[in-house]
């Protein structure tokens, strides 16, 4: 039987390139298409270097209709796991026509291709950040969905895109209907647990984690916490953070249940990638503290604008549905988090 091939886009990057050693280790073709916006080839040599095995990789935008066209014939793609885009949440509120036209634009030129060439099944990297204002801070796949900037306003108009896509096959009776994934994550942080591959920002980090690991290996002097006022245990925010590699294990889940009896019909699905599990600021700058024995210079300062104080997932209908469950745990995430900084001062570099 001919391998399944999944062609991943984004592959090049953070979660994507995790997705790609994954999906080798796991007996899938890989072919990836990244115009390395925010990444390096570098990811990419070593996930082959990791899994002895090789991928292809095509550098190119996936905007590009003939690209992807030829890549389409070329390869004969079962799925596709579509990561690439733009996720920068103050960016996107100084340049959101380069948000929509990457993320939205970008996802209707892949869909389009994926429907010409007879592939509809997808895996979306979706967000947290879709759902609404919620009085509860548990969030589960029914709770109203209301993005409040560009980036989450992106992800959530290509929710609507890819629903559509699937309601259509039922007024259509369509016999090949579109099966999808959405795939809301939380928090993900920590890298692979060679420490070979990891999260690279370009600049300074915007995230957590990252940040801190930056202070911890003396790039820079100190981390703001963003308030400590808000309503939770210690006044810093809560999130929902889950280990990189749980996170792409529930991709590949998510690509055997699409071709799995429960969607024979087609359809278009959401689930939460996340622990059930919240853990405030300080309790990440004290967890990295104890696992790593430095110590992290931290201020308190203003809270950012647009951030909730506490926000974790229900992850129970990936368990149900998915047969999916996180199960590294904090120190797991702070262990590889350090090793990657520490062997890879400078990222990719
Ligand atoms: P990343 O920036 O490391 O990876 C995205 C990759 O897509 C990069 O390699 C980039 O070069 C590529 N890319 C961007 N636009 C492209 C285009 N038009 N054509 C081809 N390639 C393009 O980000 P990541 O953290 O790995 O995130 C992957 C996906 O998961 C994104 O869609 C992101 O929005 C989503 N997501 C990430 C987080 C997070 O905290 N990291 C949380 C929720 C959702
Ligand atoms: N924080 C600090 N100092 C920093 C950075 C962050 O105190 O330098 C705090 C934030 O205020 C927040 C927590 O750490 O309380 C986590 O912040 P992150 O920026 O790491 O993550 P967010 O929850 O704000 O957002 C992340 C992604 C978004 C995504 C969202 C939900 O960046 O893209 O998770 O998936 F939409």
């Amino acid at each position: 039987m001919d391998k399944h091939t999944v062609l991943v886009t984004g592959g090049a990057g953070y979660i994507g390139s995790h997705a790609c050693l994954e999906l080798l280790n796991a007996g899938y073709e890989v072919v990836v298409i990244d115009n390395l916006a925010n990444s390096k080839t570098e990811s990419i040599q070593r996930v082959q270097q990791i899994t002895g095995k090789p991928l292809t990789f095509y550098q190119a935008d996936i905007r590009d209709q003939q690209t992807l066209q030829s890549i389409f014939s070329q390869h004969s793609i079962a799925t596709v796991m579509h990561f690439a885009g733009l996720k920068a949440v103050g960016e996107s509120c100084q340049l959101p026509l380069d948000y929509y036209h990457n993320n939205v634009y970008g996802t209707l030129v892949l869909a389009a291709e994926m429907a010409k060439a007879g592939v509809r099944q997808l895996v979306f990297s979706s967000s947290a950040t879709v759902y609404g204002e919620s009085s509860e801070v548990q969030y589960s796949e029914h709770f109203p969905l209301g993005a409040i900037n560009p980036y989450g306003r992106s992800k959530a108009m290509i929710e609507d895109i890819l629903r559509d896509l699937a309601a259509a096959d039922k007024i259509n009776n369509n016999p090949a209907p579109w099966k999808i994934v959405l795939l809301r994550y939380f928090n993900p942080i920590g890298a692979h647990e060679s420490g070979m591959i990891g999260e690279d920002p370009n600049g300074i980090p915007n995230n957590l984690m990252p940040y801190v690991a930056q202070v911890a290996i003396g790039k820079l002097p100190q981390l703001s916490v963003f308030g400590d006022d808000y309503p939770t245990r210690d006044g810093t925010g809560v999130r929902d953070y889950i280990h990189v590699v749980d996170l792409v294990k529930g991709h590949i889940k998510a690509l055997q249940a699409l071709t799995g009896a429960g969607f024979q019909q087609g359809g278009c699905r959401a689930y939460n990638l996340g622990t059930g599990q919240g853990y405030s600021v300080l309790e990440m700058v004290d967890a990295f503290q104890r696992v790593t024995g430095k110590t992290i210079n931290y201020k308190i300062a203003p809270r950012r604008a647009g951030d909730l104080a506490e926000c974790f997932a229900n992850p129970e209908l990936a368990a149900k549905e998915l047969d999916w469950r996180a199960e590294k745990n904090l120190d797991d995430m702070v262990t590889d988090t350090w090793r990657w900084q520490s062997q890879n001062p400078n990222g990719y570099a």
